[in-house]
């Protein structure tokens, strides 16, 4: 079976070490393929969509080994291949891939990528820029084929700062001929850690995590070792799991530089904070405060994945809050999941008005994707009773060991 158990109510005690991103590893594995030695990456989450991409690389004739949390990848010997459908198919990320291959074997085809049900999402930015660097693409009922023999520098402004959008046409432009300039790019903490990864195997960037990147392709990148850095999305859901089950936590390797917009918001709602070198302490005395009003925005704004963990934690607020999601249209999905344990939320168009109950009751619910499977955890945690979650699987996506971490701080948790 494919579903957690948890018993809430209990309020929370206890530490738990903060894993690497899922967001800067799996752009970071996909440079990789641009080495034609061997890369070594530590602090690797050992996520399904990490394990994904490996398969995926391997499809394209990589050697990769997991020993703990580091990672070996051997791009040494590669073909323009194709990725496993199944695997390219299932993770949003692989679209990642395009820029990598391309920049490399000068050709390729990737599967239309899935990833979570949030709505549509399109690749037609990633498209449109590739383009502009002389890519020559045809989206076929299967999947997309790419030709680029020899990419060129170009002037590209993004309509949208797309983070994907942003690391394909990185990863493309830095072994393009000349200089490219990235206009309206996306400015996620993740897009400078790619960029100091591919640095660090001779690439010539500037003005990563600004809104213009101005890249100098180089023939050749060499092969590096780089420590992926913490998991601010992570980091995050326990922050709120903190706030909605109340209690003490301890997190440590913290990136608290990257949460300014989420520390915030649990201030207003009245958690106790205090940071020491990269832990963050967490008290949550009784109810939180509500009355919050969010909307989702690129970064350093509100992130969208962290907007139905905050929802849950609005839940059992004291007062009505609002969340406005801007990034993604079908981002609500865990709103009538969290409605069957007992919460109060209408949805209007992109907004959510969550008006805060006294208590949560457990429930058999169903995650339908990543982040909003985070948030059923959370509301478990903190409801009266037993609660399944069923689907579990999503939630394995992003979170390399829900069941321990969420053991370590204090909640009665299983899978069965
Ligand atoms: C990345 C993150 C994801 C996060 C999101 C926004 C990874 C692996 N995933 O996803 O966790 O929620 O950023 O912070 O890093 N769009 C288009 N056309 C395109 C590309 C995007 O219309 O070609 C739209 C999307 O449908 C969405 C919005 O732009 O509405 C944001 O998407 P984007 O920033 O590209 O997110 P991802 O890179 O998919």
């Amino acid at each position: 079976m494919d579903y957690l158990e948890i018993e809430g109510g209990s309020p929370l005690c206890g530490e738990v070490r903060i894993q690497g991103s899922k967001n800067a590893a799996l752009p970071i594995l996909s440079a990789a393929l641009q080495s034609p030695g061997v890369t070594v990456l530590e602090n690797c989450p050992a996520i399904t969509d990490a394990a994904s991409m490996l398969e995926i690389l391997e499809g394209y004739g990589c050697k990769t080994r997991r020993e703990g949390n580091r990672l070996i990848i051997d791009a040494g010997e590669v073909h323009p291949g194709r990725a496993p459908k199944d695997c390219a198919g299932v993770m949003r990320s692989s679209i990642m891939l395009l820029g990598s291959l391309l920049g490399r074997m000068g050709e390729a085809f990737l599967p239309y990528p899935g990833g979570c049900v949030i709505g549509k999402r399109p690749i037609d930015l990633h498209l449109e820029a590739l383009r502009q660097m002389g890519a020559r693409l045809w989206e076929e009922p299967e999947g997309v084929r790419a030709v680029c023999r020899r990419a060129k520098g170009a002037q590209i402004r993004l309509p949208f700062p797309s983070v994907g959008a942003t690391e394909n046409v990185i990863l493309l432009a830095v072994r393009a001929e000349g200089v490219t300039v990235l206009q309206n790019a996306a400015r996620e903490p993740e897009i400078e850690e790619l960029c100091r990864f591919l640095t660090g195997m001779g690439a010539r960037i500037e003005g990563a995590g600004t809104g213009t990147i101005r890249i100098r392709g180089v023939r050749e990148l060499h092969e590096t070792e780089y420590r992926i850095m913490p998991d601010r999305i992570v980091a995050g859901t326990y922050m709120l799991l903190a706030a909605a089950a109340g209690g003490k936590v301890v997190l440590t390797e913290v990136p608290l530089g990257q949460l300014t917009a989420v520390r915030q918001v649990l201030k207003a709602m009245g958690a106790r904070q205090e940071s020491r070198g990269d832990s963050l302490f967490l008290w949550c005395p009784g109810r939180c405060r509500g009355g919050v009003r969010i909307r989702t925005a690129p970064y350093p704004g509100f992130p969208t994945d962290l907007q139905s963990p905050l929802m849950a934690a609005l839940c059992l607020a004291d007062g009505e809050s609002v969340i406005d999601e801007q990034i993604f249209e079908a981002r609500f999905k865990a709103a009538k999941e969290l409605c069957r344990m007992g919460a109060d939320i209408r949805i209007r168009g992109s907004k959510a008005f969550i008006k805060g109950t006294e208590r949560l009751t457990g429930a058999r619910v169903e995650a339908e994707e990543l982040r909003g499977g985070a948030a059923l955890c959370i509301a478990a945690a903190a409801a009266e009773g037993t609660s399944r979650i069923l689907q579990y699987h999503y939630i394995a996506r992003g979170y390399e060991n829900i069941i321990r971490d969420l053991k370590a701080l204090g909640v009665m948790v299983q899978c069965r």
